[in-house]
């Protein structure tokens, strides 16, 4: 029976005041309207994709940069602005916008394109000759379709998606296809065919990390709207700012510590945000963004990683001259046989020991790992390397990627 003179312990929680207006404000999947700092980018697509206005077919456009440079944020205003445009002035333009990383396969990127044209009909279990088809039909009417390729890295067989859509666009009369490819992968060019390269990247476009006096104004604004006036001290931003500035000038690492420097604050029922909530906020955010860097990797480089969180695990280490064991400290030759086992136990395919190396340099480059030339110590020369963060965690995470 609830008791009328015991207050319910809940009430309290009621009676809590947040420091958020709107939480929301702050998630990974909120873009806000305006988008300083990138008017470049915004007027160097739009400028590529106005032929259309005119009935004229646009290049295909490739855009790169790290994470958290806006490339998703800018390419979905401007293809909005431009399907907004296109119903008031019956121009006959529609997108399709393709996340890669849930779309892998050619298959299912053109399934998800086929929705979007036909957003009554149902697709499940046809043929991927008929949904081709259908959308090449849709085109066929004299419609003109931009295909926005999110994540296009993450495509299995990237280089049959491109050219079958190229194909596609030269088949038909009227109408036309698109192709615009975003990737945070600065190798992936590389690895396509150069009949996919040079139709994908007609028109190349560069998306560079924000600076820290950048990410101060974008954390402003941010702030402004989503906290209580006077909740966030303006030091708590400049340091949030030049954290991940420093980091890799990625805004969303900024608007992350944001968020949860303000939950560090709630949760102690503080009213400020200060240096200190920002603070403790980086642990937690370092780890979060960890995580989905190894997300992003190209499936490739998260086989490598995973041959070498699994052998970190093994507790393996190098044995000196001396006798000394260091432990964590992997060959370069037995990560590689390691990820050769794996791979083919994941029925993927191995690439060469050329692009082994390479993917080696690229995780070193993220901070995922660490490396040295074997030095005095140890018999003949390779390439040591060690797991720059907690292996069990990285194992956990790529091993849920590769099953998802
Ligand atoms: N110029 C900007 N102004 C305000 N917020 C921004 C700006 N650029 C990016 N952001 C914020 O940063 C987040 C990340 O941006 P976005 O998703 O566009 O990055 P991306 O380049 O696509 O990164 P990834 O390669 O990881 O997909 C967005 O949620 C958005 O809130
Ligand atoms: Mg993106």
């Amino acid at each position: 029976m609830p008791d009328e003179h015991t207050e319910n312990i809940f009430e309290k929680e009621l009676l809590k005041e947040s420091i958020f207006v709107d939480r929301n404000l702050l998630s990974p999947h909120f873009t806000p309207k305006e988008l300083p700092f990138r008017e470049k980018q915004i007027n160097e697509i739009s400028s590529i994709l106005a032929p259309l206005v005119h009935k004229k077919k646009p290049n295909n456009l490739f855009a790169y940069g790290k994470p958290g440079a806006g490339k998703t944020a800018v390419t979905t205003k401007v293809l909005n602005q431009l399907l907004e445009f296109s119903v008031s002035k019956n121009l006959g333009i529609f997108g399709s916008y393709v996340n890669c990383r849930t779309h892998n396969k050619k298959y299912r990127v053109m399934l998800k394109m086929a929705k979007d044209f036909y957003p009554e009909e149902n697709f499940l279990g046809f043929s991927a000759a008929f949904i081709y088809e259908k959308v090449l039909d849709f085109a066929r009417r004299g419609k003109d379709l931009v295909i926005v390729l999110d994540e296009i890295d993450k495509v299995k067989d990237v280089d049959d998606l491109v050219y079958s859509l190229t194909r596609a666009n030269d088949e038909i009369k009227s109408g036309s296809i698109t192709i615009i490819g975003i990737s945070n992968n600065l190798m992936f060019k590389e690895q396509l065919d150069p009949r996919t390269k040079s139709s994908l990247c007609e028109h190349e476009m560069v998306f560079p990390p924000y600076n820290a006096n950048e990410l101060k104004e974008i954390l402003t604004q941010r702030a402004q709207k989503a906290f209580k006036q006077g909740v966030v001290e303006e030091s708590a931003i400049s340091l949030a700012s030049a954290i991940a500035a420093q980091e890799s000038g990625d805004a969303r690492t900024a608007v992350m510590l944001l968020l949860r420097a303000g939950e560090v604050a709630e949760r102690k029922n503080s009213s400020k945000v200060t240096d200190e909530e920002v603070k403790k906020a980086k642990n937690k955010v370092e780890e979060e963004i960890i995580l989905s860097m190894i997300s992003t990797l190209p499936q490739q480089e998260q086989l490598v990683l995973l041959a070498i969180a699994s052998l970190s695990l093994q507790n393996k280490g190098i044995k000196k001259i001396t006798g000394h064991i260091e432990e964590g400290v992997l060959f370069s030759g037995e990560i590689y046989e390691e990820y050769t086992r794996i791979s083919k136990a994941y029925k993927e395919e191995t690439v060469s020991a050329r692009w082994y190396r390479e993917y080696i340099s690229e995780l070193e480059m993220y901070g995922l790992i660490l490396t040295t030339a074997s030095g005095k110590g140890i018999r003949g020369q390779t390439r040591l390397i060690k797991l720059g963060f907690d292996a069990k965690k990285i194992k956990d995470a790529i091993e849920k990627e590769i099953i998802a």
